[in-house]
């Protein structure tokens, strides 16, 4: 029996509706396994902006703080599109990041076999697509020196990117690990034909290398790993790169498995774990029940497998959904011709009633089905 607290930050536009499913599937786990989860609710983004006028208030800082973990929507909307840089929702979301210090951000990109006709790929290029994003989460330009200034002619705007050997190799020694648990092929994409920063990035991970000798480690330029997904996605296993570049290709890495809404994310650092979907806050499908939650309900199954060591449970998630998604629930998004397309909370429910039925039969058969 474990006692958790977790945050739960909704956050905008559909976050709260894939965070209500979300929460749902974490109550039903506490209820059958005998944990108890406290989920207090804080506000994060734009919704804290119209509340407090900030998008990370000091009250949702200090809670995620003190939690066990924190579960995450999405954030952000043309509601606060006036907003200065520093002020707009997803500055909320990234202070909240550099003040829990997660550095690490891992972005599973599987291939459900149910949803294997919507991938806009060919079958024979598909393969048996199961990549791991490791993202460094902390430094790059997000977190670069900024600044704009006026000059002749108008105005003249900047980001930097910038990267040390230390920030480096924390992210670079996390993703040889995970690529040592997996096939052992690691993947390190970076621009190193045009930047400084790549430079050091590439030698730093290659130095690296001799540490994990088991590791099979290959570097790319961004662009072309750009390409080599769509062409033959199957040749990666974890790859390992900057925070923008991480931003960009595990979008490219979602559509090639058929939508966004089904990728799930773990951040971790020093300080309390964080878990959201990659998804954006899609205010456009706000309160129509068209929100996918597969991509929240599978990081609350990272957060109980990754940080609470609960492997059962979070396979009992992952199993049930694999049903649900074979017997032809679909949210929206990835609706087929011969799919039953649901509503956002009512394929929560349809999950939570397979889980149920999962555990009958577990506990008759066992978990080997
Ligand atoms: C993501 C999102 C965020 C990011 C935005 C909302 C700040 O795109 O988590 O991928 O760029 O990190
Ligand atoms: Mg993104």
């Amino acid at each position: 029996m474990l006692k958790k607290i977790i945050v739960m930050l909704p956050g905008d536009g559909i976050g709260p509706e894939v965070i209500r499913a979300a929460a749902g599937i974490l109550r039903e786990c506490a209820h059958e396994f005998g944990h108890h989860f406290d989920l207090p609710e804080y506000p994060l983004g734009g919704a804290a902006i119209d509340a407090k006028g900030v998008p990370l208030p000091a009250e949702t800082l200090e809670a995620c703080q003190k939690a066990n973990a924190v579960l995450l929507g999405a954030v952000g909307g043309p509601r606060w599109d006036a907003q200065p840089v520093g002020n707009r929702p997803e500055s909320g979301l990234l202070a909240l990041r550099q003040e829990l210090g997660l550095y690490v951000n891992v972005r599973p990109v599987r291939l459900h076999q149910p949803l294997r006709a919507i991938s806009p790929l060919k079958h024979d290029r598909l393969g048996g697509l199961d990549i791991e994003i490791v993202r460094e989460l902390a430094g790059g330009m997000y977190f670069g020196e900024r600044g704009s200034q006026q000059i002749s002619g108008g105005e003249r705007a900047f980001d930097t990117e910038s990267y040390s050997t230390p920030e480096v190799e924390r992210i670079a020694a996390f993703a040889y690990a995970r690529a040592e648990n997996r096939s052992r092929r690691l993947t390190s994409v970076d621009k190193a034909n045009v930047l400084i920063s790549s430079q050091l990035w590439r030698r730093t991970v290659t130095s690296m290398s001799q540490l994990y000798p088991s590791v099979r480690l290959e570097h790319l330029y961004v662009d072309n790993a750009a390409m080599q997904l769509v062409l033959r996605p199957e040749q990666f296993d974890v790859i390992l790169t900057s925070n923008m570049f991480g931003d960009i290709l595990s979008d490219e890495a979602a559509a090639l498995v058929g939508s966004i809404g089904l990728l799930p994310s773990a951040s971790f650092g020093t300080g309390t774990p964080l878990f959201e979907p990659i998804h954006g806050s899609a205010p456009q499908l706000a309160g129509k029940e068209a929100a996918n939650p597969i991509g929240a309900i599978l990081s609350v199954a990272m957060m109980l497998r990754d940080t609470f060591g609960l492997g059962i449970e979070a396979d009992w998630i992952e199993r049930s959904l694999e049903r649900v998604l074979a017997a032809g629930y679909r949210t929206p998004d990835i609706a087929e011709p011969a799919g039953r397309v649901v509503g956002t909370s009512h394929f929560a429910e349809i999950l939570r009633q397979e889980m149920q039925l999962t555990l009958e039969h577990a506990g008759r058969y066992g978990w080997g089905v």
